[in-house]
């Protein structure tokens, strides 16, 4: 357990809040945001609905949020609106020993809305699998020439095992800035949990798919993957994959090509390689706003990413034309399990002083998480 939480969310509580209109919601939740001024700061995930995206101080991607957490001063409490990785990692980095020093030992609670908005993702590498992987490894190929790289969805005992192994932790904006500076150190690298990002942005740089051997945590020995290969590998993929993002299929791409010859395709790299091979542009959440916002009126998208975001972007852009990249869903189920009932209970509780839903990473782990945490803010 490397995470403690202060208390779960109280369905009595909960079903309170759940009764209110959205109207009455935003309304409580704005006079506490007057109340607590920049004492209390709201960051919201890209993904999120859009009556929370409203109400929060800063939306961001990933890498951008941790960053807000890592650098605000005057917060006394942050309430995040995303998912358990992504709290973690707030926690970690508002609280860290600079920042305690600083406030003289105060934390700043990290609030999430509800403990049940996890990241699929995230839950496919678990610390003992990857130390598993780690020493069978060791059997073949020199471990000191390997630097484990962890994708920002991971737990925070997986952000620590890079930590202690001098590895890093990337995000899809940093992704290819993080695997140069892991060349730079040695020759190989273990990349967790999304095998996509990972494959995406090694091809990108020119490493053969030949080099690139995929993990699977289930398998008994060496993840299912002959030795010859392992010796071979200059980057261990590991066999973890986004659900919402590996439905869009080149299929959906060839589709959207066919019916309008000029759209542009914009994707996340955690879309599959076949995908982003077909796709004009890959790149963050972040990346995915800032190429459509800089784009003429008139420009046809088709975006493979989280539907909250694609159908904000074409509310705010309606001088632009913007598809989904898919006729099926692609909705982030736990992202959008922080509504305005939980938002409300939880600022709600924090100026009343007594938090619920803190999230608090147990000091060792953090410690070493916090080193490749910190080695992700600086290469960016
Ligand atoms: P970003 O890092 O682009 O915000 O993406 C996070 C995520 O969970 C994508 O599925
Ligand atoms: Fe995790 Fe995928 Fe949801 Fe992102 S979209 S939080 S990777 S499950």
């Amino acid at each position: 357990m490397t995470t403690s939480s202060s208390s779960s969310t109280s369905k009595l509580n909960i079903s309170c809040y759940e009764s209110l209109d959205n109207a009455e919601l935003a309304e409580r939740i704005r006079r506490v945001k007057a109340e607590m001024g920049p004492r209390l700061l709201i960051l919201g995930h890209h993904y999120q609905r859009d009556e929370v995206i409203e109400l929060a101080d800063l939306r961001g991607d990933s890498y951008g949020l941790s960053e807000q957490a890592a650098n605000n001063k005057d917060c006394e409490a942050i309430v995040f609106c995303g998912v358990h990785f992504m709290a973690e990692t707030a926690d970690m980095l508002a609280n860290r020993p600079e920042r305690l020093a600083e406030r003289d030992g105060r934390r700043v609670p990290v609030v999430l809305p509800d403990l049940e908005a996890g990241c699929s993702l995230a839950d496919m590498a678990e610390t003992n699998q990857v130390e598993r992987c780690w020493a069978e490894l060791a059997e073949v190929i020199d471990i000191d020439d390997v630097t484990p790289i962890t994708y920002v969805n991971s737990t925070a005992g997986v952000k620590a095992f890079c930590g202690r192994r001098g590895g890093i932790v990337c995000t899809s904006a940093n992704a290819r800035a993080a695997l140069d500076w892991a060349f730079r150190q040695r020759g190989r690298v273990l990349f967790f949990p999304d095998q996509h990002l990972g494959r995406n942005t090694a091809r990108a740089m020119g490493i053969p798919l030949e080099q690139m051997p995929l993990w699977n945590p289930k398998q008994p020995a060496l993840g299912g993957i002959p030795t010859e290969a392992v010796r071979r590998a200059k980057v261990i993929l590991w066999q973890g994959f986004c659900c919402v993002h590996q439905r869009f299929t080149p299929h959906d791409v060839a589709h959207f090509r066919a019916k309008y010859p000029d759209i542009k395709i914009i994707v996340h790299p955690e879309c599959m390689m076949e995908v982003a091979d077909m796709a004009d542009a890959v790149g963050s959440t972040s990346f995915i706003i800032r190429a459509i916002e800089q784009s003429p009126p008139g420009t046809r998208w088709a975006v493979g990413t989280e539907q909250n975001l694609v159908h904000r972007l074409r509310r705010e852009y309606p001088d632009q034309e913007i598809h989904l990249l898919s006729d099926k869903p692609s909705i982030c189920k736990t992202m959008s399990m922080i509504d305005l009932p939980r938002l409300c209970w939880s600022v709600e509780t924090l100026a009343a002083g007594a938090p619920a839903n803190v999230i608090e990473v147990e000091p060792e782990t953090a410690r070493w998480a916090l080193e490749a945490l910190k080695r992700m803010l600086e290469v960016r």
